[in-house]
């Protein structure tokens, strides 16, 4: 996966690419990733990025030029061309940037992504450049920066060979609809407060089965809006009951 990410603040992404499991990814070659200025694709001496809305009104837009260019230059697109994969333009008008979202832009060899910033980004951009547009959650970000820290992160882990255990991502929170059980490690014991017994059993069946009715628990507890759409076995659906759960509908 190749990740190319345009922005007028690349020394935001400083080091948070240049860590942990991010960074394992891109040493053993399962991701690499760009980061373009966009000024340096805007013209002039002063290479401005930026202009008063048409219609007045406060704050400013991003000019569409800077953001074409660099883009089409970096991605080699010529007119009339598919785009090598999809162009996202980061923006809290976007859908919904879920797991699934995830698990969905990690099929893909090469992705785009357009931070945007100060009051938006030319409406051409939207329509006649970006391919998708996503958002992070509904809140306002001072820009799309940190949204595209969080897509890489969130999809690299998900590539082939980047995680130790390919098992871990099928259990994430999210992962099947439903948040995780909990965790625990040693010691038995702390400060009074003891691990569940059928943890420390070895067995696996009970332990399984713990887990499974844990998560069901929690997300009932915290998430209840995400069992709607779970993938959940009639014995699931009797303990949910039990806890008194009502399907919806
Ligand atoms: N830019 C500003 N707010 C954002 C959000 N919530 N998601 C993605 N990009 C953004």
């Amino acid at each position: 996966m190749h990740f190319d990410i345009f922005t007028l603040f690349p020394a935001m992404f400083g080091d948070v690419f240049a860590d942990s499991i991010i960074l394992r990814a891109q040493e053993a070659g399962h991701v690499s990733i760009a980061i373009h200025n966009i000024r340096d694709y805007a013209e002039g001496k002063h290479r401005i990025t930026d202009d008063a809305p048409y219609g007045g009104g406060g704050g400013m837009v991003m000019k569409p030029e800077p953001i074409f260019r660099a883009v089409e230059t970096v991605l080699g697109l010529k007119e009339g061309e598919a785009p090598p994969g999809p162009i996202i333009l980061l923006s809290p008008q976007g859908r919904l940037f879920t797991q699934a979202v995830a698990w969905e832009l990690a099929q893909h060899e090469r992705l785009a992504l357009i931070c945007g910033r100060y009051e938006g980004v030319d409406e051409r951009v939207r329509q006649f450049l970006a391919t998708d547009e996503i958002s992070i959650g509904d809140y306002v970000l001072s820009g799309g920066e940190i949204a595209a820290m969080v897509i890489v992160d969130a999809v690299t882990r998900l590539l082939p060979g980047v995680l130790g255990d390919p098992a871990a991502t099928k259990q994430d929170s999210h992962a099947a609809g439903l948040l995780e059980h909990p965790h625990y490690t040693r010691p038995a014991e702390y400060r009074g407060h003891a691990v569940p017994e059928v943890l420390l059993s070895g067995h696996h069946a009970e332990v399984a089965r713990w887990r499974r009715r844990e998560s069901l628990r929690r997300t009932l507890q915290r998430r209840p809006d995400l069992l709607a759409r779970a993938e959940l076995s009639p014995q699931d659906e009797v303990f949910l009951r039990e806890l008194g759960w009502q399907p919806a509908g």
